[in-house]
């Protein structure tokens, strides 16, 4: 059986001395049990890992956390990128690669994102693989076809000792932030596409240890029907996770 995870993409909120609060706020709410139903993670801002790190180390909170980007490289001449050493040293469990705001944005495709993918394993850090069509593909009726292809891509050459542990998360662009959730029926065809081409490319057994998240206009009122579908095993919550009550009623989905 697999843990949900709960994670929270900050995107380009809170600042450093915002995160604590918020991070603060939560360990305040989280209890054991909270603790023990879910994993529950926050992925923020480079210039909040610190922070974030001082207060969950100093205090032994059960949270965990990490980045919203990795660069493809080890060290030199990137200017402005962080890499997985980086990431490694600030103890970040977690990191998203190729949010769709990153494929859009920063025009990140499957061959950046396979690269991000194997220097987040190089280094020791989960990466939360998000993948996830556009409104014209979904009205087009190709939405497995197209997410498939991006986990195929994300996915190449990496070995299964690497793979067992990576995160997918679905989510469909036209339901990001856009209050346009998507039904547990839609969530649940592609996470459940998702969990077959994982046991195709790998075995069954692997694709059964895998956790696929579904993201996009997730909130405490839509989470537990979400989770109810047997191939969605956590959430990546965007807007929702900036408001930590509301984060700890998403994390509490089964109440
Ligand atoms: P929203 O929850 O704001 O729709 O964002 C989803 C998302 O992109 C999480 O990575």
């Amino acid at each position: 059986t697999r843990t949900p995870l709960m994670a929270g993409n900050w995107k380009m909120n809170l600042n450093h001395l915002e995160a604590i609060a918020h991070v603060q706020k939560l360990a305040f709410a989280l209890t054991d049990k909270d603790y023990d139903a879910c994993e529950v993670a926050v992925l923020v801002p480079f210039t909040d890992l610190r922070s974030v790190q001082t207060l969950v180390d100093g205090d032994k909170l059960k949270i965990k956390y990490g980045a919203q980007d990795i660069s493809a490289h080890d060290s030199g001449a990137y200017t402005g990128e962080i890499s997985g050493l980086m990431l490694s040293k600030l103890k970040c469990s977690y990191v998203a690669v190729g949010h769709s705001e990153r494929r859009q944005y920063h025009a990140e495709d499957d061959e950046v994102c396979n690269a991000k993918v194997k220097a987040a394993f190089k280094h020791g850090v989960t990466p939360i693989l998000c993948v996830g069509e556009g409104l014209d593909i979904r009205k087009a009726g190709q939405q497995v076809e197209y997410t498939l292809a991006q986990l195929d891509g994300g996915l190449k050459d990496v070995p299964a000792e690497q793979a067992e542990s990576i995160v997918i998360a679905y989510e469909p662009v036209w339901a990001i932030g856009t209050g346009e959730v998507a039904t547990p029926e839609d969530a649940q065809e592609v996470c459940g596409a998702i969990r077959g081409r994982l046991a195709e490319l790998y075995s069954q057994e692997l694709a059964d240890k895998v956790r696929i998240q579904y993201g996009g206009s997730v909130k405490s009122g839509n989470v537990a029907a979400i989770m109810a579908q047997p191939d969605v095993d956590g959430a990546l919550v965007g807007g929702a996770a900036l408001d930590a009550d509301e984060f700890v009623k998403i994390v509490r989905f089964r109440d």
